[in-house]
C-alpha cells in the first residue's frame, strides 16, 4: 500500500485520506489501486458499515496526475482508474465525501458515485476535460445532468466552469456546504456513525435499490467515454494541454 494515501479502520468505518500534499493529491495508480483495494476488502468485511474519502482540509484533488497522463495511458480496461471507477460504481457500503479546497477532474465526478457528499462552502469542483483536450469520464456524461439538469451540467462540462461547494450544495450536488474544513471532515464521520447504528441488512438493499437501473446504465457509459478517452489522450490537443500545465505555460493549439 502506498504512502500517499492513509487507511483507517475504526469505529465500523473505514476511512481513506488522500495524502500526497505536495502535488495537491493528485491521484497516481498507486493511489487509484490502494483506494479501490480498500473499498472492495470493506465490501467483504462485516466490521465496516460505511467509508469515508477525503483529502485534507486544504485540498480534496487535482485529479489524474498529469504526468501519468502524458507518459502512461491511464483510461484503458484493467487500469488501475478503470478498476476503481467500477468498484466506486458498484460499491454496496454507503460512500461518503469529505470535500475541501480543489476537487478537479475525477475528484469530483468520483462524488458522482457518493451517498452522501460534505463540502467547504469554498471547495472548488471543475472538470476541465474539455480544457485539456479530452471528454467526460466516470458516467459523468450520464450521472451529472441527471443530478443537476442539462444546462448546469453543460456549463461544468463543455466550458469547465468552476463551482464553489456552496453552489454545489444549491444544485444538488452536495448535501451540505460548511464554514470550515474541520466541519466538513466532522459531517462526513457523524453521517458514517450514523448509519454504523442502522440495521447493515437495510441499509445494503436501500442503497441497492436507490442505485437501481442508474449503476447498470453508468458502468456502460463509463465504459463508452473510457474508449473516446483514451483515444483523446493520443491526440495533439490533450498532448498539447497537458505538456503545458507541466511546463507552466499556455497552451496553443494548431488551426482545426
Ligand atoms: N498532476 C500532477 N501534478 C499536479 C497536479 C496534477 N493533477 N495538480 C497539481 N500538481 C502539482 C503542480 O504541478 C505543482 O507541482 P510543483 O510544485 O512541482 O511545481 C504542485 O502540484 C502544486 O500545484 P499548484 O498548481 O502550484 O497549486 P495551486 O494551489 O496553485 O493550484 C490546482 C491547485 C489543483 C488548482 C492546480 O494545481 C491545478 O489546476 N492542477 C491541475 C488539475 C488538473 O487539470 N487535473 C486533471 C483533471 S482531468
Amino acid at each position: 500500500m502506498t504512502d500517499q494515501l492513509l487507511i483507517d479502520h475504526s469505529d465500523a468505518v473505514l476511512t481513506i485520506t488522500m495524502n500526497r500534499p505536495e502535488k495537491k493529491n493528485a491521484l497516481s495508480r498507486e493511489m487509484y489501486a490502494g483506494m479501490a483495494e480498500a473499498i472492495r476488502a470493506a465490501q467483504d468485511d462485516s466490521s465496516l458499515r460505511a467509508v469515508i474519502i477525503q483529502g485534507s482540509e486544504e485540498c480534496f484533488t487535482s485529479g489524474n496526475d498529469i504526468s501519468d497522463f502524458v507518459n502512461v495511458a491511464p483510461g484503458g480496461k484493467g487500469s488501475p482508474v478503470y478498476d476503481f471507477l467500477k468498484t466506486i460504481c458498484n460499491a454496496d457500503k454507503p460512500l461518503i465525501a469529505a470535500v475541501n479546497g480543489p476537487a478537479v477532474g475525477i475528484g469530483t465526478t468520483m462524488l458522482l458515485h457518493c451517498d452522501m457528499v460534505y463540502v467547504a462552502d469554498d471547495a472548488m469542483l471543475t472538470m476541465p476535460f474539455v480544457n485539456l483536450g479530452l471528454c467526460p469520464e466516470a458516467a459523468s456524461s450520464f450521472l451529472l445532468p441527471r443530478l443537476i439538469g442539462h444546462l448546469r451540467a453543460a456549463e461544468m462540462l463543455l466550458l469547465g466552469q468552476a463551482i464553489t461547494g456552496q453552489r454545489a450544495a444549491d444544485m444538488g450536488l452536495a448535501n451540505y456546504a460548511f464554514g470550515t474544513g474541520a466541519d466538513v471532515m466532522d459531517a462526513a464521520r457523524t453521517a458514517a456513525l450514523r448509519i454504523a447504528e442502522l440495521p447493515p441488512g437495510s441499509v445494503r438493499l436501500t442503497k441497492q435499490l436507490i442505485k437501481q437501473g442508474v449503476r447498470e446504465t453508468a458502468c456502460e457509459i463509463m465504459d463508452k467515454e473510457g474508449e473516446h478517452f483514451a483515444s483523446l489522450l493520443q491526440g495533439p490537443e490533450a498532448r498539447e494541454a497537458l505538456s503545458a500545465f507541466l511546463e507552466k505555460r499556455k497552451p496553443t493549439y494548431p488551426v482545426a
